[in-house]
C-alpha cells in the first residue's frame, strides 16, 4: 500500500504516448479535452496522484515501463513532474468500456445523441460490453485503494468511471470521494432509455461517493432528478450557488454540488504571444486575404474536436445559408473552421468527419473562387494556430447541440484582439454564465444560426468590444485552479 493524501481518477490522463516514426523513440504529448485542461491546473507541487488509463500501444508501453519502478508512476519527465500511474487494464476490457459503453451510450444519453425509433437497441453485445464496464472500472477501484493512504480525498471524474466510487467505498470506507460529471446529465424519459439495471447501476455507483458534482445547476438537477426516478432515492434542498442539494438512498447521503469550470487566463494570454502563435498568425492572414476592395476579410471561427455534439455540420450549412441569403458577405468573410479528429475508432465518428470536409468542399465550389476561399477548414490538430484563429477572431461560433461546459466558448473572449462577437448555443453550459453578452442561438435552427453570424458580423465596433471584455471576465471568473481546490475543500481536503 503506497499513502497518496490526494488522488485523481480520470480515463485519459494528462499525457499520451506514441511512436511517430517507426522504431523511433517513445514521445509523450499533453492529452485533450475540457477535462485534461481542468485537471492540468493541479500542478505537481499539490502532491496529487493521478490514476488514468493506457489508451493506445504508446501508452501501454509507457506503462509497462513504469510499473517496473518501485513507485509505479511514468517518469516525471514526461508529465510536467506531475504524479501519473497509468493502468494498463486488458486492450478487449478497455475496448469495450471505452468505445462501447462510454463513448457510444453513456456520452450519447447524456448529449442526447441517440436517433430513434432505430437506436439504441439494447441487446447481448451491450451486455458483454457492459461486463466489460465493470471490470475496468473495478481495475480502478483496485488502484485507487492500494494507492491511497488513510483518510486520503480520491476526485473520480467523468461518465467511463461512474461505478467507482461505490466500489472503491466497499474496498476503502475511510476514503472520502467525490465524482465529477465533465458532461451534461440527460433528463429522466431520455436516461430510461437505458437497459433498467444498466440506469439503476450507474446512479448507485456515483452515490457511492460523499460528493457527486456537475459543471452546472441543470446538469445537478437532472442528476437528482434520475435518483428520485429511477432508484426512488429522497432528494432535499435546491441548488443555489452552494451545497443544499442532498440525495438520499439506503440509509447514505450524498450531497450533490455545482463548480463551474472557467478559462486560465493568465496561461492562455502568455501562450498566445509566443513565437509559434505569431508564426500561425501570419499565415492565417496570408490564406485569409482581403476583399477585392482592399478591405481586411472578416472572420468567423470555430475550434472543436470533431464532435458529434458539437453540431460543426449545422454550423456549415448556417455560414452557407448566409453566404446564400445575404451576398454582401461573399468575398469579404472567411469561416475558420478547425476540427480536430476524435475517437476515430467508431464508424459514426470517422462518417461525421467525412461529412464536416464533404459540406465545407461543397460551399468552397459553390462560392469560392480565385483568390476567396470561404472556409479554411484545418484537421490537423494544432494549439499554437487554434490561439492564433482566436487572436483574429471577429465572430466565435460555438454551436454544440449539448456540451458540459465548452471551454472554446470561454476561451476566444480572452484571446481575441477584434473584441469578438460570441454566437454562443442555449444548450452549452458555458451559456448559464455568459448569456447576457453572447448572441444565443438554438442550436438545431440552422437559419437562426445564420442570422445570429450576421449580428455578429453587423455588430457596431463599440458594443462588440464592450461585450467581448465582460465576456472575458465571465469566462475567467473561475479558474482550473479554484475549480480543482473548491472541490478538495467540500470535501475536507
Ligand atoms: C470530454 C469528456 C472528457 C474526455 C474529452 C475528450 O471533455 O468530458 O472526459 O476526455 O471529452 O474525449 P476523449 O474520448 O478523447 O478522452
Amino acid at each position: 500500500a503506497r499513502s497518496a493524501r490526494i488522488l485523481v481518477a480520470s480515463n485519459r490522463g494528462p499525457v499520451s504516448y506514441s511512436r511517430p516514426e517507426e522504431n523511433g523513440p517513445l514521445t509523450a504529448k499533453r492529452g485533450g479535452g475540457g477535462l485534461v485542461s481542468g485537471l492540468s491546473a493541479i500542478g505537481p507541487e499539490a502532491g496529487a496522484v493521478w490514476v488514468c488509463a493506457a489508451l493506445g500501444s504508446g501508452d501501454r508501453e509507457a506503462a509497462r515501463r513504469a510499473a517496473e519502478h518501485p513507485d509505479g508512476l511514468l517518469d516525471r519527465a514526461d508529465t510536467g513532474g506531475q504524479a501519473v500511474r497509468m493502468l494498463d487494464i486488458p486492450e478487449e476490457t478497455f475496448r469495450a468500456a471505452y468505445h462501447g459503453v462510454a463513448n457510444s451510450v453513456l456520452w450519447f444519453v447524456h448529449h442526447l445523441l441517440y436517433q430513434t425509433p432505430l437506436e439504441p437497441a439494447f441487446d447481448v453485445g451491450f451486455a458483454r460490453e457492459w461486463a466489460e464496464y465493470e471490470a475496468y472500472n473495478t481495475a480502478f477501484a483496485d488502484a485507487l485503494a492500494e494507492e491511497a493512504g488513510k483518510d486520503a480525498v480520491v476526485l473520480v471524474q467523468d461518465y467511463h468511471l461512474t461505478l467507482v466510487p461505490q466500489l472503491l467505498r466497499e474496498r476503502r470506507p475511510d476514503l472520502r470521494i467525490g465524482h465529477f460529471s465533465h458532461t451534461p446529465w440527460a433528463p429522466p424519459d431520455y436516461y430510461r432509455m437505458l437497459p433498467d439495471a444498466t440506469a439503476a447501476a450507474v446512479l448507485r455507483g456515483i452515490l457511492g461517493a460523499d460528493r457527486a458534482a456537475f459543471l452546472t445547476r441543470r446538469w445537478a438537477e437532472a442528476f437528482a432528478a434520475c435518483c428520485a426516478r429511477v432508484l426512488g432515492a429522497r432528494v432535499e434542498g435546491e441548488v443555489q450557488g452552494g451545497d443544499a442539494l442532498r440525495i438520499t438512498y439506503e440509509g447514505r447521503t450524498t450531497q450533490i454540488g455545482v463548480h463551474g469550470l472557467g478559462a486560465d487566463a493568465d496561461f492562455l494570454r502568455e501562450r498566445a504571444h509566443r513565437d509559434d502563435v505569431a508564426e500561425r498568425l501570419a499565415q492565417l492572414r496570408e490564406q485569409i486575404g482581403h476583399a477585392p476592395d482592399g478591405a481586411a476579410r472578416r472572420t468567423i471561427v470555430r475550434v472543436d474536436r470533431t464532435e458529434l455534439s458539437k453540431n460543426i455540420v449545422r454550423g456549415l450549412h448556417a455560414y452557407r445559408r448566409l453566404l446564400e441569403d445575404r451576398p454582401e458577405w461573399r468575398e469579404r468573410v472567411v469561416h475558420l473552421a478547425f476540427a480536430y479528429p476524435s475517437r476515430q475508432d467508431l464508424a459514426v465518428y470517422r462518417d461525421y468527419t467525412a461529412e464536416v470536409a464533404r459540406v465545407a468542399e461543397e460551399i468552397n465550389d459553390a462560392f469560392g473562387g480565385p483568390g476567396w476561399t470561404p472556409v479554411l477548414l484545418h484537421v490537423q490538430d494544432d494549439f499554437a494556430r487554434s490561439l492564433a484563429a482566436y487572436r483574429l477572431a471577429d465572430v466565435a461560433l460555438v454551436n454544440p447541440i449539448r456540451d458540459g461546459m465548452n471551454l472554446v466558448a470561454k476561451e476566444i473572449p480572452v484571446v481575441s484582439e477584434e473584441g469578438c462577437a460570441l454566437v454562443l448555443s442555449r444548450e452549452a453550459g458555458a451559456f448559464e454564465e455568459m448569456r447576457q453578452d453572447a448572441i444565443e442561438v438554438n442550436p438545431y435552427d440552422v437559419t437562426a444560426t445564420a442570422e445570429a453570424l450576421h449580428a455578429g458580423l453587423t455588430m457596431e465596433r463599440g458594443e462588440r468590444a464592450a461585450r467581448a471584455a465582460r465576456l472575458a471576465t465571465a469566462a475567467t471568473a473561475l479558474p482550473p485552479s479554484r475549480w480543482f481546490l473548491d472541490q478538495l475543500h467540500a470535501l475536507g481536503g
